[in-house]
């Protein structure tokens, strides 16, 4: 759980891969000397992920400073020399077209922080300011930095008035903000002020031909103003009306959900597949993983013998990187003891058999015990009898097993999310099995479809956790060929998947829902309001405890940075010459 909230980790090892060439200079391993074997012979887990006998010969450990090194990204040699730039040639982060415009500098007395970043704002910014500061402010400093020139441009087509203003004062907002923090802490927003406005026209989600570059850049300014009227994906409904910018605004939003993927797209897709080939662990990295479970299983045996360990989340569903974490669930009768009182115990147990920064987080929604392995560099949250977590790692992994484009897409949108910040749910962006289960659900969708909806077939497989039935159907070798009919591309999926989230779904209806391989409305999951922290701006719901939103995290700031990058990755992948690069390129916090 939470994994994402880490620090990439890697266990890249010695030899290292031929990664030279290219943009897959994001991955260089650092040459180190290989630390010797271990002498123990811990026990070995075998599938499904139980704990039953004693492990074959364990290999060598990485030293963490053995982890990948990030290092800028160069053009890939596969590309073509890239043709003369036409002006203007949009830098990537300020005034592109789809870099959402700060149109005026900020508000007289608004903090410049150093490293304000885009989420400094939460504390120092939106909640707090005044209609028209909000109005005039994109929020979180993603694109704080627009020409004076660009900002003039856009203030002329503007009339913000304010109408009302809903719950408390500002001054109480602010508090509202500072208390929020990113984490659960106890909030005093209202419920009305977290739910997305209605946009002034949806998207048909039809596509038409033909809008040239120019008329992109101006229709995603406008529908960047558009969303400001809208409240930038959410903020504020009855607040702002935009008065004299409607029509241009849906226009926008419109013309910029027709479009179509540019002709040469798959030329891309080599260096994509590239890409996800160097994210995928190797079998060294996956040993080293096993190396730690194993460890852990003999300091778990010894307090608790008749636990069973599963392992769960991307080291065991087929979605891990070479900088996943490990996850671990015990499965163990506690008779009367709560969770955290294993918890804490389970936390003493391992500092004793010196596993290091082990941390107890009770409060967490499903409370872990977080170490780390010095040796192996690799990170590992713990927690008990979580089997929900267990029966939907099962589930991914089967899907990924129907089509490679799902694995590919998925590799590529968490590396994307990863390196971009929006993939840290303590901070109000997506867990990475959230990314995954959008992946899923937009291959649903994909006409033909890509991959089935498992929940809606024959039960094939059953797994009872709290009185919940997770069932669905698992006979996925039956399905190998589902998916052909659809002949898209990797480089073209990506790019409908970024366009998708950025132009088609409608954050303000609609939930994803793997469960049923479509879209549901939130009226029907009765999502429709704010229910203590659970915003329910952006919807996910879980395939099996569908109850629980995964987009819960998401507020009304990290709502714009999430539609922002996902208008950034779809820009890039449409116009950039080197697409491969600047789609991955590190959010840079200092400016
Ligand atoms: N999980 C869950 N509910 C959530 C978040 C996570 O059930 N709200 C479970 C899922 O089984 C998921 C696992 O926890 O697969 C790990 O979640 P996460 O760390 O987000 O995903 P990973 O797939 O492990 O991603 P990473 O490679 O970044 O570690
Ligand atoms: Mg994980």
């Amino acid at each position: 759980m939470a994994s994402d909230a880490r620090a990439a980790e890697d266990g890249g090892a010695p030899p290292p891969r031929p990664v030279a060439d290219g943009f897959l200079r994001f991955l260089i391993p650092a040459p180190k000397p290989r630390p010797a074997a271990p002498t123990t012979a811990p026990a070995r887990l075998v599938p499904p992920h139980r704990l039953v006998a004693p492990p074959p010969a364990a290999p060598a450990l990485l030293r963490p400073e053995e982890r990948l090194h990030i290092v800028p990204p160069t053009r890939p040699d596969w590309l073509p020399p890239p043709p003369p730039r036409q002006p203007p040639a949009p830098p990537l982060r300020s005034p592109s077209p789809w870099v959402r415009p700060r149109p005026f500098p900020p508000a007289f007395g608004e903090p410049r922080t150093r490293n304000a970043g885009r989420f400094a704002g939460q504390v120092n910014g939106a909640r707090g300011r005044s209609p028209a500061s909000v109005a005039h402010s994109s929020g979180g400093g993603r694109s704080g930095s627009q020409k004076p020139k660009a900002a003039a441009a856009h203030k002329e087509k503007k009339a913000w008035v304010a109408v009302e203003k809903k719950g408390e004062d500002a001054g109480d907002d602010d508090r509202a903000a500072v208390s929020e923090g990113y984490s659960c802490g106890d909030e005093t927003g209202t419920e009305a002020e977290d739910q997305l406005e209605p946009e002034g026209e949806q998207d048909t989600g039809g596509h038409r031909r033909g809008l040239d570059r120019e008329d992109d850049a101006k229709n995603s300014l406008d529908m960047a103003a558009n969303q400001e009227c809208s409240g930038g994906g959410g903020e504020r409904p009855s607040e702002l009306v935009c008065q004299s910018n409607q029509a241009t605004h849906s226009r926008g939003r419109m013309g910029r959900s027709q479009v179509e993927c540019r002709p040469d797209i798959d030329t891309f897709t080599p260096g994509l597949l590239a890409l996800y080939e160097s994210l995928k662990p190797s079998e060294e990295h996956k040993s080293k993983q096993k190396q730690l479970v194993d460890s852990l299983a003999k300091s778990v045996s010894k307090e608790w013998p008749n636990a069973q360990l599963h392992l769960y989340g991307s080291c065991a569903n087929s979605f891990g990187t070479s900088h996943s974490d490990v996850d671990v669930c015990l499965e163990m009768e506690i008779g009367t003891a709560s969770t955290v009182e294993v918890l804490l115990r389970l936390a003493d147990v391992l500092r004793a058999d010196n596993f290091d920064n082990v941390e107890a987080i009770t409060s967490a929604r499903v409370p872990i015990v977080k170490m780390s392995d010095s040796g192996s560099g690799f990170s590992c949250d713990i927690c008990i009898n979580n089997l929900f977590a267990v029966a939907n790692t099962k589930l991914l992994k089967d899907y990924a097993q129907i089509d490679q484009r799902l694995l590919q897409l998925a590799f590529l949108v968490k590396h994307w999310a990863k390196l971009r910040g929006v993939n840290e749910t303590y901070r109000g962006t997506l867990s990475s099995y959230a990314y995954v289960l959008m992946c899923i659900n937009f291959l649903q969708l994909r006409e033909p479809k890509i991959l089935p909806c498992l929940q809606a077939m024959e039960q094939t497989y059953t797994m009872n956790v709290d009185g919940t039935e997770c069932a669905y159907f698992d006979e996925v070798h039956q399905l190998q060929y589902f998916g052909a009919e659809n002949k898209e591309s990797i480089a073209e999926l990506l790019w409908a998947f970024f366009h998708f989230w950025a132009f088609h779904h409608d954050y303000r209806r609609d939930v994803i829902s793997v469960r049923t391989g479509s879209t549901i409305s939130k009226q029907e999951k009765n999502w429709t309001t704010r229910v203590g922290n659970d915003r329910h701006l952006m919807c996910i719901e879980d395939p099996f405890e569908t109850g629980h939103d995964l987009g819960r995290v998401v507020d009304r700031q990290t709502i714009r940075i999430l539609r922002e990058e996902f208008e950034r990755a779809a820009a890039v992948l449409q116009y950039n010459d080197d697409p491969c690069v600047a789609l991955f390129e590190p959010y840079d916090y200092e400016n």
